[in-house]
């Protein structure tokens, strides 16, 4: 691997889109392409501390995937379940944090308590925080934050602060860099307050094909852009 690019996008997060469009070219079932989508994580997992990345977010089951088949979704949990159970160890010696980003309303309790379980085990790793955002949506983080606010009993105008410190993971920096995969160009309800100035990367290749020379592609693309801010260059 190469010495990593400057300036390095601290924050990467990842639309992992494509796997039902893989599974499908081979004649195989959606599901089969979600675990594939699993196998591709791990690699960009491996690769990412290497690049410099310190933060690692990857969308992985949105507010708007309960509208799947059951039997898709179903599947979906299940993978989540066996991930955790094989990999906690794994990422524990990778010195991996994980921290689950989205609301554990309408996940089964078993599913809650293994998200919980895994956060304890690698809260004291640091070299890379992972982020699976699971049961995420932009827009319901924003809500969920105001509705906080009116629950605190908050009357009068708030300030941009007071939303900020009630989303769902309040210290996490903003993205500095979105890749979406599979071709398609658009945010799909990711990251909707944190995201506003993130540089965006979008590539055909299917999220199960996904590898760590794709993620040093997309770091160096970083490299190359002006941030500005709104702000004279
Ligand atoms: C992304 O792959 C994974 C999830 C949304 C859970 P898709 O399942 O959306 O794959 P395509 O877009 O149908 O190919
Ligand atoms: C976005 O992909 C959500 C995840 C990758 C988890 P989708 O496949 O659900 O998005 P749309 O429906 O194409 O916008
Ligand atoms: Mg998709």
């Amino acid at each position: 691997m190469n010495a990593p690019c400057t300036p390095v996008p601290f924050h990467v997060a990842i639309i992992m889109d494509g796997n039902g469009r893989w599974a499908k070219r081979r004649g195989l079932p959606r599901l089969l392409g979600h675990r594939a989508g699993v196998h591709a994580l791990e690699r960009v997992v491996r690769a990412a501390p290497g690049l410099g990345i310190t933060h690692l977010s990857v969308y992985a089951f949105s507010t708007e995937n309960w509208q799947r088949p059951s039997t898709e979704i179903l599947g979906l949990m299940s993978i989540l379940r066996v991930y955790l159970k094989r990999k906690v160890r794994e990422l524990k010696e990778r010195d991996v944090r994980l921290l689950f980003c989205g609301t554990r309303a309408g996940l089964s309790p078993d599913v809650a308590d293994l998200m919980a379980w895994a956060e304890e085990e690698t809260s004291s790793n640091s070299l890379l925080t992972l982020i699976p955002c699971f049961n995420y949506g932009g827009r319901q983080e924003i809500l969920d934050a105001v509705n906080a606010l009116v629950a605190e009993g908050r009357s009068g105008p708030v300030d941009q602060e007071d939303i900020r410190r009630h989303l769902y993971l309040p210290d996490l920096p903003d993205p500095d860099l979105i890749i979406r995969t599979s071709g398609e160009q658009r945010l799909s309800n990711f990251w909707a307050w944190q995201g506003t100035y993130s540089e965006l990367y979008f590539t055909d290749t299917l999220w199960p094909d996904f590898d760590g020379e794709c993620l040093e592609r997309a770091v160096q693309h970083f490299a190359d852009r002006e941030r500005r801010y709104g702000a004279l260059a």
